[in-house]
């Protein structure tokens, strides 16, 4: 009697964990690399501060400034080649110093085979550093579920115009 009593347990557990693994299904992995293009200025701005449009330089180093962002993001390096996403959301200098910025931000894919997907990216950004990492969250669409992480480097950059090319790899395990 105890031993069908365990068969039968056994089965019923091994059935729950084939009926959950059916449900999820197996992770994927995707690997992706980008370019951002920022233009901190200039009559067609990407990044702003949140308190408004202003003449004035913005300042990056001071505790509690915040900025939206909505860069183009492309697969070639080259400025104005092919929009894949564009990089949508905030982020505020979060170190009393000035040298992190906390960034919230959704990649919009809307081109390509990841268009109306989404990725979401949060992390501290040491922005004087060449390289930086975030953490990619989750996500939307083909990326739900999703978690990863993306790698950051600041290929250039032109003080005078405000306009950076930064590169980004990203590591994404989703359904
Ligand atoms: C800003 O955008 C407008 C409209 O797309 C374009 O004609 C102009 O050349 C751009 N200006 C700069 C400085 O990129
Ligand atoms: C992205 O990957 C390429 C190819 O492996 C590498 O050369 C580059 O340094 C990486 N960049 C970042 C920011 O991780």
């Amino acid at each position: 009697m105890a031993s069908i009593k365990i068969t039968l347990s056994i089965i019923l557990f091994l059935t729950i964990s084939i009926h959950s693994k059916a449900e999820l299904g197996l992770l994927k992995e995707t690997k992706m690399s980008f370019y951002y293009h920022d233009y901190a200025g200039g009559p067609n701005a990407t990044t702003i501060e949140a308190r408004g449009p202003s003449t004035e330089p913005l300042s990056f180093i001071r505790f509690g400034a915040s900025f939206v962002t909505d860069d183009p993001i492309t697969e070639e390096i080259e400025e104005g080649s092919t929009l894949i996403a564009r990089g949508r959301g905030t982020y505020v200098i979060s170190a009393l110093d000035g040298t992190h910025a906390q960034v919230v931000m959704s990649i919009v894919f809307i081109n390509g085979e990841y268009k109306g997907s989404t990725l979401e990216i949060q992390g501290s950004y040491a922005q004087f550093e060449r390289l930086n990492e975030a953490a990619v969250v989750g996500g939307t669409g083909i990326f739900r579920l999703a978690r990863g992480y993306a790698t950051y480097e600041v290929l250039s950059y032109d003080s005078v115009s405000g306009y950076s090319v930064t590169q980004s790899n990203m590591t994404v395990l989703h359904y």
